[in-house]
């Protein structure tokens, strides 16, 4: 049954849907900036590992120490810590309704923890989204990538600059060049994603749970394009 999206996102949607979307696509695919969109508007948060653990390297947490090394090589972070910290955040009651994910789950071991998590909390249905890209196009997006500090407000100095040189439009604060978005940096990540996330794809699209979104357009389009699949799946 569709619900109109404006419905849940003011607190509506069919009783006991409690929607689990996952964002899966290499690098640069553009999941960080449809996550976002999504979560505004079907009033879910945006779940991003990848942030959860710059956020530690930033305060010099235990958990940042580990992570920080492996990121700057464009290793995944094992298994288990990213799991510890994934249980405990969606657990948090602003999940109530749901979640979007962006960067996880990234290896099979944290898909099936993934499944068994969202059974035990009663999350469902799992909605995959698979951003189906050119390589080519990889590159230039991630190391034009700007990011802005306290909003995680996503720019491009090539095709989607902000207004002022290195301020974000939305709250002025400093955008940042992310240490992993260099070129060698980025060919191990992509290295990465198909050794240890591409498997994913097939492991979803088995279940019947993956569409697949065309992430070669304009961003407008594909958030167009997510929102009618997910309007249909909620
Ligand atoms: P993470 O932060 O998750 O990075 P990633 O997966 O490499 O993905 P990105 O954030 O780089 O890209 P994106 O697809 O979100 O693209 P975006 O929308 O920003 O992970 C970083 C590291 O953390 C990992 O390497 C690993 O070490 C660790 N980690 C994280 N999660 C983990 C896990 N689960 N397990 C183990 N380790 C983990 O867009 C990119 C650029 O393109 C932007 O400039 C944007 O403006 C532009 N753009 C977006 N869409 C379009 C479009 N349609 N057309 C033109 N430009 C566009």
């Amino acid at each position: 049954m569709a619900v109109a999206t404006d419905d849940r996102a003011a607190g509506g949607g069919r009783a006991g849907t409690r929607l689990a979307v996952i964002l899966l696509g290499p690098p640069g695919s553009g999941k960080g900036t449809q996550a976002q969109r999504i979560a505004e508007r079907f009033g879910m948060p945006h779940l991003s590992t990848g942030d959860m653990f710059r956020e530690n390297v930033g305060r010099g947490t235990e958990l940042g120490r580990k992570a920080k090394p492996l990121m700057e090589r464009g290793e995944l972070v094992p298994d288990e810590i990213v799991l510890a910290m994934v249980e405990e955040r969606v657990s948090r009651p602003d999940c109530d309704r749901g979640f979007v994910f962006d960067g996880f789950p990234r290896t099979l071991p944290q898909a099936e923890a993934l499944k068994l998590i969202c059974a035990r909390q009663s999350f469902h249905p799992t909605v995959v989204l698979h951003m189906v890209i050119e390589r080519g196009a990889l590159v230039r997006r991630l190391t034009g990538r700007r990011i802005c500090k306290a909003g995680g407000h996503i720019y491009n100095v090539y095709d989607r600059p902000p207004k002022r040189d290195g301020l974000c439009d939305v709250d002025d604060s400093k955008l940042i060049h992310r240490a992993d978005d260099t070129e060698a940096v980025i060919g191990d990540r992509l290295t990465a994603y198909d050794r240890q996330t591409r498997p994913l794809v097939d492991y979803y699209r088995a279940q019947g749970v993956l569409t697949d979104v065309d992430a070669m357009g304009a961003p407008d389009a594909i958030t167009q394009a997510v929102f009618g699949i997910l309007a249909e799946k909620s």
